[in-house]
């Protein structure tokens, strides 16, 4: 079924996943990286469990096939975790198996409990993918961690991965990885020419992505260069050039990386002043005015258009400003930017943030002069989603 206005995704069917093997047993290890946790996992006999599957779809009436998921729900229940040493196990959701027996078992009719009979001996043989990403859409119910709603309230930085929120100005890990397992695949190149302390940069090596970020200062690009050391990875190239983002030769890059484009970008520029990066003339954050801000950032729109495969995904992570009382709406701003190049705009996602370095400790005063000068303190920031066109 399809939501009239709703877009909707090429997939793809193949079989789920590969095999791995681990303490002598066979795991089935999906495209994406494990997002189940073991604790929350059902392990047990693959081929076992779609023969019983099996069995079931060939009864014709109600109660016994309601009395056969009972049967496999208990023995699930109490055999869940006991791994075979000899037969290919099947790693699953607890919660997403159980709920889909539970629903077969709920149903009324013996031609509906057959379509989901099917449709789960199906989610554990095959996979259905998107052409963008690795979510098994088979199992979608699995992946509770990615975030499918405009309003993300992320109520702490995830500190996990190697992330140390040292850069005055970075933003939380949790926004490039929601980014990158929407809009890309494993194995997939990932471009961030703000790049920072390098949140996405260590992200990406986490989730298998391939990254190059830019970023204008020497010292701390070589920071993150170091860091990114200590986390080699066989089968990721995750890289840090130092220079000017508007007019670096991204090309060039790639080539040297043996990449010839990128499948998603992730722009995280200075808001425009609100935080004086350095003293570069090249610096988004010394434009002199919003307006040369603007045309600054559009220089690095238009350079990272160019690597950027057609029909994939460009994100600009940007929160608004004040100048002299008066809100300066930067996220709409740079939008219009965006769009003016030819992009579509997907989605507007605003997101809370927390105290801010700058503010920390402040929040009673900030509160006195809202209410005093009649403003808001903000809260939220934008993440703007495009699509580069066919
Ligand atoms: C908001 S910060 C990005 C922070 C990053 N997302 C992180 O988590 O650490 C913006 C970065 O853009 C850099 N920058 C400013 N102008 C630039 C330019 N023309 N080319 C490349 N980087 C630039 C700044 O030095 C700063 O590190």
């Amino acid at each position: 079924m399809t939501l009239a206005g709703f877009p909707t995704l090429r997939t793809s069917h193949h079989p789920v996943g590969n095999f791995a093997m681990k303490n002598g047993n066979f795991y089935l290890v999906p495209t994406d990286v494990r997002l189940v946790s073991m604790k929350e996992s059902l392990i047990f006999d693959r081929k076992a469990f779609l023969k019983r599957l099996n069995a079931l779809m060939k009864i014709d009436n109600m109660k016994d096939v309601r009395r056969g998921i009972a049967r496999i729900t208990s023995d699930l229940h109490s055999n869940g975790q006991v791994r075979s040493r000899t037969a290919l196990t099947l790693h699953v959701s607890r919660s997403f198996l159980l709920g889909e027996l539970k629903q077969i078992e709920q149903t009324h009719t013996i031609e509906r409990a057959r379509y989901y009979l099917s449709r789960l001996s199906k989610a554990l043989t095959s996979s259905k993918t998107s052409s963008i990403n690795d979510i098994n859409l088979h199992r979608w119910k699995e992946y509770d961690e990615v975030l499918t709603d405009s309003l993300w309230v992320l109520d702490r930085r995830d500190s996990t991965g190697g992330h140390s929120a040292w850069y005055w100005g970075n933003f939380v890990p949790q926004i490039p990885r929601q980014l990158m397992l929407r809009y890309t695949k494993r194995g997939e190149w990932v471009l961030d020419p703000f790049a920072g302390s390098g949140t996405t940069l260590l992200e990406g090596k986490r989730l298998g992505r391939n990254c190059l970020g830019i970023e204008l200062q020497p010292r701390v690009a070589d920071k993150v260069r170091r860091l990114l050391e200590e986390k080699t990875s066989a089968d990721t190239i995750v890289a840090i050039e130092t220079g000017d983002s508007r007019e670096i030769d991204l090309q060039s890059l790639l080539q040297k990386y043996q990449a010839r484009s990128v499948q998603l970008a992730i722009l995280h520029p200075p808001y425009h002043d609100i935080i004086k990066f350095s003293r570069k003339r090249n610096d988004l954050s010394n434009a002199r005015s919003v307006e040369v801000f603007l045309r600054m950032f559009g220089d690095v729109v238009q350079n990272v258009a160019q690597v950027l495969d057609p029909k994939r995904y460009l994100a600009v992570v940007i929160g608004d400003k004040y100048d002299g009382g008066e809100w300066i709406p930067l996220g709409f701003r740079t939008m219009e930017v965006v769009l003016n190049q030819g992009f579509r705009l997907r989605s507007i996602v605003v997101k809370n943030f927390e105290e801010t370095l700058g503010k920390r400790g402040t929040k009673e005063l900030w509160r006195y002069r809202a209410l005093a000068g009649g403003f808001y303190v903000f809260k939220h920031e934008y993440i703007l989603i495009f699509q580069k066109s066919g």
